[in-house]
């Protein structure tokens, strides 16, 4: 039954079996009543590797990887030569992920010391890693200049300073990218909109009221001229989820006036990165653009800038992160218990059931912080029963740990089924916590019909690991 208490968006299913390509990996099919990942059952990968467990399709995450590294290279290659992929690893990050990206000729974009360290475990060559964040301490300074990384994306005038100090003591030049603010507000969530100024990441384009420049030009000059530091290039990133071109274009734009400013003043900006932030199919109701159609749409963009400006095209990099790790994980969760509600909507009253899982806002925090939507599936087996309006929640003490906020699911889904949350590669693992001591689950790598735990279930003795005084 259509339920008027679903989002407008959501209808009932003609088929509740149904695997929506859009939203879950290439590998994922029905065999036998069972979703199968590459031909393995999902009862088989709990049966061996426990529930809930997160599953990476190596082979599609692979295949998105390389996507991006062949549609912007044929999109941009007359207009600059090439691009530059750097995954942006704060999606989803292990060795093993690492080691793919390397393999598939990509660079690779890192956000702390710790995803630093991932990366050179990886074996990552350091001029093919970037480093970010608004605060980096002097010790991950230290590191990112001593290793020499392809970049040090620098994001406040007082850490340029410092880079340029701490690579003049250690006798070293420092790669440094500028972090930039285009002004661009981004169509997304606001805690993932990050181009607009009331935010605080990156130098600002605009001076302040009484200056004469902005803190981005007096960076840059500084930059420029700095014997310990090799300005790489300038870098914007607007967002995160994104659906339309139109704000890439804008900050796109943005950035090759200011650098056609600089050119004018013989300050030459050979290297542009336009960040990532390009959105996936949580659900039906989102519709992202292949990596071609992108690509294109921000070649045609930029030669037509760098044409109108007068300027050199720059060489071209982007991070994306999400549309690359997101739709290739899945999460499997096994169903503990149900119960009905009816809830009053304009003087009648209609059901929701509530599913709960044996997993939640530990291993997916994105639903409560994001509001974001996802869907999921029976996967055990196929079900005739009529679907009705769910609420999947977790096992967490709190009444806002949901994992999908509405989704029409068989009736008679009960204790001991398997739902599949497709969609969680990205920011899944990589925001989990051990909210309420759950062990986190384990990552499981399905490639070419092989399964492997690639990170390993925690136990309860990992979770007295760093307790000093047992
Ligand atoms: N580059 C920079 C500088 C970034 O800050 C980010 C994401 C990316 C690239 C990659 O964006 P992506 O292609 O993955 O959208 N936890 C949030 C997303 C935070 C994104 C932070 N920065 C979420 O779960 O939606």
């Amino acid at each position: 039954m259509d339920s008027p208490l679903a989002p407008n968006w959501l209808k009932p299913p003609a088929d509740t079996a149904g695997v929506d390509p859009k939203i879950f990996s290439s590998g994922v099919a029905r065999d036998n009543a069972q979703l199968t990942v590459q031909g393995i059952g999902v009862s088989e990968l709990v049966e061996q590797f426990g529930s809930p467990l997160w599953v990476l399709d190596e082979n599609d995450f692979r295949s998105r990887a390389r996507d991006y590294v062949e549609a912007f290279n044929a999109a941009f290659e007359s207009l600059c030569g090439g691009v530059d992929v750097f995954y942006a690893s704060k999606a989803l990050l292990t060795v093993q992920v690492a080691k793919w990206v390397r393999d598939e000729g990509l660079f690779m974009d890192t956000a702390s010391g710790g995803e630093l360290a991932i990366a050179l475990r990886a074996g990552i060559e350091p001029s093919k890693i970037g480093l970010h964040g608004n605060n980096k301490s002097d010790a991950e300074l230290e590191t990112a200049i001593t290793k020499s990384l392809g970049r040090i994306v620098v994001d406040s005038l007082p850490e340029l300073q410092r880079v340029a100090q701490l690579a003049e003591t250690l006798e070293m030049t420092a790669n440094v990218m500028l972090r930039l603010t285009p002004g661009v507000n981004a169509s997304t969530h606001q805690h993932i909109a990050t181009a607009h100024e009331d935010q605080k990441f990156g130098l600002t384009m605009t001076p302040a009221p009484g200056a004469e420049t902005s803190a981005a030009y007096q960076a840059v000059t500084f930059a420029a001229g700095c014997p310990h530091i090799n300005l790489v290039g300038l870098h914007s990133h607007i967002g995160s989820q994104i659906f339309e071109s139109a704000g890439f274009a804008t900050a796109a734009t943005r950035m090759l006036e200011f650098i056609a400013q600089l050119a004018a003043e013989q300050i030459a900006i050979t290297e542009l990165d336009i960040g990532g932030g390009y959105g996936i199919a949580y659900t039906e109701q989102d519709d992202p653009l292949a990596p071609s159609v992108i690509a294109n749409n921000l070649a045609e963009h930029i030669g037509a800038e760098t044409d109108r400006l007068g300027v050199a095209c720059p060489r071209i990099s982007i991070e994306p992160g999400r549309s690359i790790a997101g739709p290739a994980g899945m999460t499997i969760y096994t169903v503990g218990t149900t119960k009905t509600v009816w809830v009053e909507f304009e003087g009648n009253h209609y059901p929701r059931r509530y599913v709960a899982i044996d997993g939640g806002m530990s291993d997916n925090p994105r639903p409560v912080l994001y509001d974001a939507d996802y869907t999921a599936v029976l996967a055990n087996r196929i079900s005739e029963a009529e679907p009705v309006l769910s609420r999947v929640v977790g096992k967490h003490c709190e009444s806002g740990d949901i994992v999908v906020n509405s989704v029409y699911l068989p009736k008679d889904i009960d204790h001991g089924d398997l739902l599949v949350v497709p969609a969680t590669g990205a920011y899944g693992h990589a925001m989990s916590s051990n909210y309420n001591m759950l062990p986190r689950p384990a990552i499981v790598a399905v490639k070419d019909g092989h399964a492997r735990e690639i990170i390993r279930r925690e136990t309860y003795q990992d979770l007295f690991s760093r307790e000093v005084d047992l």
